[in-house]
């Protein structure tokens, strides 16, 4: 994935001026998404992006029998999502009446819309029969649907469908199961351009996706590989969709939805914060996931994060940090918060103080406009 300290980017657009996205009552403005990726984007995670300026976020798939067994880990979840509006939760499931169940009991507890999970390729998931293997069985992926539609209704909560281009390469029918999810009422859908045999190899087949377009009238999300101004149009170009989602490019960027909104709004792409404010975000992340899961399991989920943020982390002429293998080893072991933060401090300290002088990131102005 480009993890350069992109500059500021200035272009003649399709995306600019783009209408919202409409789910149901909702309207996601500009149509940019944060995708949902199980173990990344939490709580934490999902409100860092928010401030940051993305207009929607998708909760983590929760699996349907999980989402009532466990029903206090559903309403945590739930109740971290305050601020989200809307809040959108995904569910996966293979019994259309466990999904309904779990769908009644999701907007009983404050969710604002539910998103059916037909792409994740995890053997865990497929052997289960659920998640993209439900490609396989469009009957199945329609009753799923119909019956999450029917729950969802008397609360007019809308319901959507996230989608890969097909099993195999032989066997693309996102065409076939978005007209099945149209004739029973879901609202919207987004697809990722891959199939599940390419897991997340190869390129993401935006002008596959124009093919789903084009089979319904209900609005389509484009996603996969958009990590700039240049992807994004080229995945808007190709593939026709009315909004985008953006997964990966997110890893150690928090900010990058907000940039695509920005860029969406005005044509510009707004530069990456300088190190100084990367510093805090990735503090004020780090505390906030201390903060969600308790001390031991937080230092241990936040350290891919710290990963990801130390290769993202690029000084004004665009280079990485010095001695970062050797720092996020150091930081893979580190058992104590406050030495965590101190060393973070000093190695974007050494970051901002190289390369020329300091263009001011535009990311603080997404958070303070986010907030206003
Ligand atoms: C670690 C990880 C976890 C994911 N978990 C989910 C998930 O829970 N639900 C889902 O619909 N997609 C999930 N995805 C797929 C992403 O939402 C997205 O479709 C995919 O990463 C392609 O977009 P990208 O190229 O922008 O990352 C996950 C992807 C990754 C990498």
């Amino acid at each position: 994935m480009p993890t350069a300290y992109s500059a500021g980017n200035d272009r003649a657009s399709d995306a600019k001026a783009r209408p919202a996205l409409r789910i149901g009552s909702f309207a996601i403005d500009p149509p940019v998404l944060l995708a949902p990726m199980s173990g990344v984007t939490d709580p934490p995670f999902r409100r860092l992006a928010r401030r940051l300026g993305a207009p929607a976020v998708v909760s983590e798939m929760i699996a349907s029998r999980e989402a009532l067994r466990e029903s206090r880990v559903t309403l945590n979840r739930l109740k971290a999502e305050r601020d989200e509006r809307p809040r959108i939760v995904q569910l996966a499931g293979h019994d259309p009446a466990a999904v309904a169940e779990a769908v009644r009991f999701c907007l009983d507890l404050g969710a604002d819309a539910i998103d059916l999970n037909f792409g994740c390729p995890a053997k865990k998931v497929t052997n289960k029969e659920c998640g993209s293997a439900l490609m396989r069985e469009p009957d199945r992926a329609a009753a799923i649907m119909e019956a999450a539609v029917e729950a969802a209704a008397p609360h007019g909560a809308p319901v959507t469908a996230k989608m890969r281009t097909g099993w195999a390469a032989d066997a693309r029918n996102a065409p076939e199961i978005a007209r099945r999810a149209e004739a029973v009422g879901i609202a919207a859908l987004t697809v990722h351009g891959r199939t599940r045999d390419q897991k997340y190899a190869g390129a993401a087949d935006w002008r596959f996706i124009r093919e789903v377009k084009q089979a319904v009238s209900i609005p389509v999300t484009a996603n996969g590989d958009v990590v700039d101004a240049a992807s994004l149009d080229a995945c808007l170009a190709q593939s026709g969709a009315d909004a985008v989602m953006i997964g990966r490019g997110a890893y150690g960027r928090p900010w990058i939805v907000g940039q695509a909104a920005q860029y969406m709004r005005t044509g510009r792409w707004p530069d990456d914060p300088p190190p100084s404010v990367v510093a805090d975000l990735t503090i004020e992340h780090y505390e906030a996931m201390l903060s969600h899961y308790g001390r031991h399991r937080g230092l241990r989920h936040a350290r891919k994060h710290l990963s990801w943020s130390l290769k993202a982390a690029r000084d004004r002429d665009g280079r990485g940090l010095p001695g970062a293998a050797a720092l996020r080893d150091r930081l893979m072991r580190e058992e104590d918060p406050a030495a965590v933060i101190r060393l973070l401090r000093e190695a974007f300290a050494r970051l901002e103080g190289a390369g020329a002088p300091d263009r001011r990131g535009d990311v603080d102005r997404l958070g303070a406009r986010e907030a206003a």
